[in-house]
């Protein structure tokens, strides 16, 4: 059976051999392939380079990674330092999205309970499919919560189509399946309700061309415009709710997402339009109160923003954009205060951007509770 590789952003390779699949985000929207990992090293690459990328997607893959770990781990001379060492070049590969963090703890967990390390590698091995599966239906119920709000809108438009606007990738492509803004989008789509997005271009990676990408393919209507944009088509009624993801929200609601999202969120504001962030729980860091202060930003190389890359007509080129020797500033991502969010919309439900709002529907969370 040959794998559909559009339908998914990770897989096990179909040949066997206990290697894994993803989709190459870095070739896309121009060309569509797979890259197969087949380590540790491979898998920190993949996610450094942003072969893949997206909170939920980073997390998986790494889960993976401590597959890879375990198994390579049993030929070592010293198989737990080994693994110790692969956790923590893990750790590093990327520093924002809590989601990374968060499936390597359940990872170390699963494997806590053997000290043998081929069964340590099959525990491993179906804790990372349960992520992946239990992505997928996290996502699936983001949609199922986030569709309502789409529906009150294009009611009260009459049904005339709902003006979306969203920044970075927060699709399918940067989570399993269905994605965590896309997956209202989606439903709501399907659903036969008119909606329209308008993608964030989203420099310097360009995630926004990942978007458009996915919704072509799932037939939504959409129009990418320059990151710039979006404030005046807010003050020209040309958008009716901003919806994002987020790489890591605080207890308290604060977001942080890819650098540009606050400046949105400021517009949205002033224009008195909603603005939604949709997340998965895995996405939440209950630890952080402050995300201004604690969520670490990642600062990324100067070349992503003096260089861009394109579709020549027959391969991906790299271009110098910039004076070669003006100095350039890369910062992944940024916060959105919790006071700029409309509500946060979870598998379990939508709710206010701030602590009570979350313990309402993660009452598990509530310290001392
Ligand atoms: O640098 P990236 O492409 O990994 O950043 C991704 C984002 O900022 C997404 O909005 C976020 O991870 C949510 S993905 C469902």
């Amino acid at each position: 059976m040959t794998q559909d590789i559009t339908r998914r952003t990770i897989w096990m390779h179909p040949d066997g051999s206990g290697t894994v699949q993803v989709l190459d985000q870095r070739s896309l929207p121009h060309e569509i392939k797979a890259q197969t990992l087949t380590n540790v090293t491979e898998v920190v690459a993949a996610i450094q380079s942003m072969v893949v990328r997206g909170a939920p997607l980073i997390g998986a893959t790494a889960a993976y990674g401590v597959y890879f770990a375990c198994t390579e781990a049993a030929q070592q001379a010293d198989p737990t330092a080994y693994l110790l060492d692969a956790f923590e070049r893990l750790r590093q590969s990327r520093p924002t999205a809590v989601n990374l963090f968060w499936a390597l703890a359940r990872m170390q967990e699963a494997i806590a309970t053997t000290s043998d390390f081929s069964q340590k590698a099959d525990i491993a091995l179906a804790t990372a499919h349960q992520i992946v599966e239990e992505d997928v239906e996290l996502c699936r119920m983001i949609g199922v919560y986030g569709l309502p709000i789409i529906e009150q809108i294009s009611a009260a438009k009459n049904g005339a189509p709902v003006q979306i606007l969203t920044h970075c990738n927060a699709g399918r492509l940067g989570c399993i399946e269905w994605g965590t803004i896309s997956s209202p989008i989606y439903q709501a789509h399907q659903k036969g309700i008119n909606v329209h997005v308008w993608v964030d271009e989203t420099r310097p990676r360009n995630q926004g061309g990942l978007t458009a990408w996915e919704l072509g393919q799932a037939g939504v209507p959409h129009t990418v415009i320059v990151d710039n944009a979006g404030g005046h088509l807010m003050q020209h009624g040309m958008v009716d709710m901003v919806l994002v993801g987020t790489d890591r929200t605080t207890r308290t609601g604060d977001v942080a997402n890819k650098i540009g999202t606050y400046l949105k969120a400021l517009a949205a504001f002033d224009n008195h339009i909603p603005f939604y962030v949709a997340l998965p729980s895995t996405t939440i860091d209950w630890n952080l109160r402050d995300g201004l202060q604690e969520i670490p930003i990642e600062a990324r190389s100067p070349d992503e923003v003096r260089y861009i890359s394109g579709w020549d007509g027959s391969q991906i080129r790299q271009v110098l954009l910039t004076p070669k020797d003006s100095a350039a500033l890369n910062y992944g991502f940024d916060v959105t205060p919790a006071r700029l969010v409309t509500a946060l919309v979870t598998e379990r439900g939508v709710c206010a951007a701030n602590e009570e709002g979350l313990l309402g529907l993660f009452p598990e969370r509530k310290i001392g509770g």
